[in-house]
């Protein structure tokens, strides 16, 4: 059995389409979700979904290895950032090495970086007058959007979009691909 852990940081929509996919599979499992925020939404949906749930502060996460104690402990094969939105320091990098994947609302190396998140993406995407804009997982390293990626599917970008219509398409590619390609990842 492989073990996921989630780091997520808000409401967790992609964190809970990554346990339904797992669900009743016997190979693979969702068996942690950690959170930096104590209101993050995916709180909620990990109780619901009866997912354990860590609540870490920065200072644990960035002055102290706990967190990679915690993750071997339990025995974590793999990690899944999914609107994670702390930089991930060097030891856990160290610690689990092409082993933690991300998943960015871009395409990237377009509109990465630190700052770099969420709406402020769209928002960007729809200055820029790009006509598309799309998904990008890759592997993680201790700097922001940098490591190699994996995969990355498009949605086009209209004149006339918003920054909520391209999140909208966005997240309609981020549910299709994001447990379909860690599963892949797991897999190999
Ligand atoms: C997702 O769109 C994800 O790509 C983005 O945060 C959102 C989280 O949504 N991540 C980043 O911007 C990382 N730089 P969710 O909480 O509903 O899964």
């Amino acid at each position: 059995m492989k073990r996921i852990a989630i780091f997520a940081s808000g409401s967790g929509s992609n964190a809970e389409k990554i346990c339904d996919y797992f669900s009743g599979r016997t190979d693979v499992e969702v068996t942690l979700i950690l959170t930096n925020n104590p209101e993050a939404g995916v709180i909620k949906r990990a109780r619901r979904l009866h997912i354990p749930v860590v609540i870490f502060d920065r200072k644990t996460f960035y002055d102290t290895e706990r967190i990679l104690q915690l993750l071997k402990n339990d025995g974590i094969d793999f990690i899944v950032l999914a609107g994670f939105m702390m930089l991930i320091p060097q030891y856990l990098v160290n610690g689990y090495t092409n082993k933690i994947v991300n998943i960015h609302p871009a395409l990237l190396p377009k509109h990465g970086g630190k700052g770099m998140y969420g709406h402020f993406v769209h928002e960007a995407v729809v200055a820029a007058k790009d006509t598309e804009s799309g998904i990008t997982i890759h592997f993680v390293n201790e700097r922001y959007d940098e490591g190699n990626i994996i995969f990355q599917a498009t949605c086009e970008v209209l004149p006339s979009d918003s920054p909520e219509d391209v999140a909208s398409k966005v997240q309609v590619l981020e549910h299709v691909h994001f447990p379909r390609v860690i599963d892949e990842m797991i897999s190999k």
